[in-house]
């Protein structure tokens, strides 16, 4: 039936009926909030380029934990900047180490709060690659039992979920395999599956002070490029027993996360990533857009396209705005 028997306006008269026939909702149920932990005392430290975002020392963690549980989140994801950073990036797996702490910290305040891990050890290495490096070359083999090393040590601490986001091959099954001989067969995998090579990390890296030192991460990162090959990746990571997925960034990728949405029958994350956060940011300080309902657009387009779950540095706000 076509014009003038159908209308398709009659059902967006006003906001009652638009929200009875609304497809998709935000919830605060999907959101994950990331942190970052640092060494030191006292520090709550802004992100230059990601306002409202903060680094925080270990002591500084439960007045944030707090707030975060009070509106309502469910989830966090914790980075780490440790004090010393060598060739091996050793302090990502020191039973004792900057985010091994911070678990613990974080379950003494809110011990139902997830707490998810990111495992990389980019943060930790002198040279800000995410594997080993042996002249110019990133070596993908020995770099897993390192991956497998810290993500033990973060089980160890009470991580709840472990997210692999380092882009080596055969990860997921090396850091699985680890779990499951130390006993930690119940604790999921998000993997990074398709996480691509993209300049949208740049506000991260400084916040970490994480940026490759010599080349870029193009020989184990995504081209982006590439759909087919996002496929191929969860495909195997799914068969290495990853739980969740995740595609990484969200915001110039949507068509990535539909796709995985209609190939797979698992749950899916989408990271919308730093510098996703640093534009909106910057746009809404000029005036030349209001950055509030830009960002409830970003993230509710991120579940219309297929996203079970968004990590989001817009968490805490959209939070507000969604339990009012
Ligand atoms: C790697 C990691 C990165 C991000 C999350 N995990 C950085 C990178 O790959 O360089 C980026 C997240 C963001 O930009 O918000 N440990």
């Amino acid at each position: 039936m076509s014009f003038p028997v159908t209308r398709l306006r009659r059902l967006r008269k006003n906001e009652n009926l638009r929200r009875m026939v609304r497809e998709t909702r935000l919830s605060v149920d999907s959101l994950i909030y990331p942190l970052f932990v640092t060494f030191g005392k006292g520090i709550k430290d802004e992100i230059g380029a990601m306002p409202g975002n903060y680094r925080f020392s270990i002591d500084m963690l439960p007045h944030e934990i707090k707030e975060i549980k009070n509106l309502g989140i469910p989830a966090v994801i914790v980075f780490g900047i440790p004090e010393e950073k060598d060739e091996v990036g050793s302090e990502a797996y020191n039973p004792d180490g900057i985010v091994q702490r911070a678990i613990k910290e974080i379950k003494s305040v809110a011990h139902d709060l997830i707490v998810i891990t990111d495992v990389c050890i980019d943060e930790y290495t002198s040279h800000g690659h995410c594997g080993i490096v042996r002249g110019e070359e990133i070596l993908n083999d020995p770099t897993l039992n390192l991956l497998s090393k810290m993500a033990v040590t973060h089980a160890a601490a009470g991580a709840d979920m472990i997210a692999p986001s380092d882009m080596m091959d055969g990860r997921v099954g090396a850091i699985r395999g680890a779990l499951d001989e130390k006993g930690f067969t119940d604790i999921p995998i998000m993997a990074y599956s398709a996480k691509y090579s993209s300049a949208f990390y740049g506000p991260f890296r400084e916040a970490c002070d994480s940026a490759p030192k010599f080349g870029d991460r193009k020989s184990y990162q995504m081209d982006y490029g590439n759909s087919d090959e996002a496929i191929r990746e969860v495909a195997l990571d799914i068969e290495e027993g990853a739980d969740i997925i995740l595609v990484k960034p969200a915001m110039a990728y949507l068509d990535i996360i539909r796709r995985v949405k209609d190939e797979f029958n698992i749950p899916i994350a989408a990271y919308n990533v730093s510098g996703e956060y640093s534009m909106v940011k910057a746009a809404a300080e000029k005036g030349w857009i209001d950055g509030e309902k830009i960002m409830m657009e970003i993230l509710l387009n991120m579940k219309r396209a297929g996203a079970d779950l968004i990590l989001t540095y817009f968490a805490k706000e959209a939070a507000k705005i969604l339990t009012m």
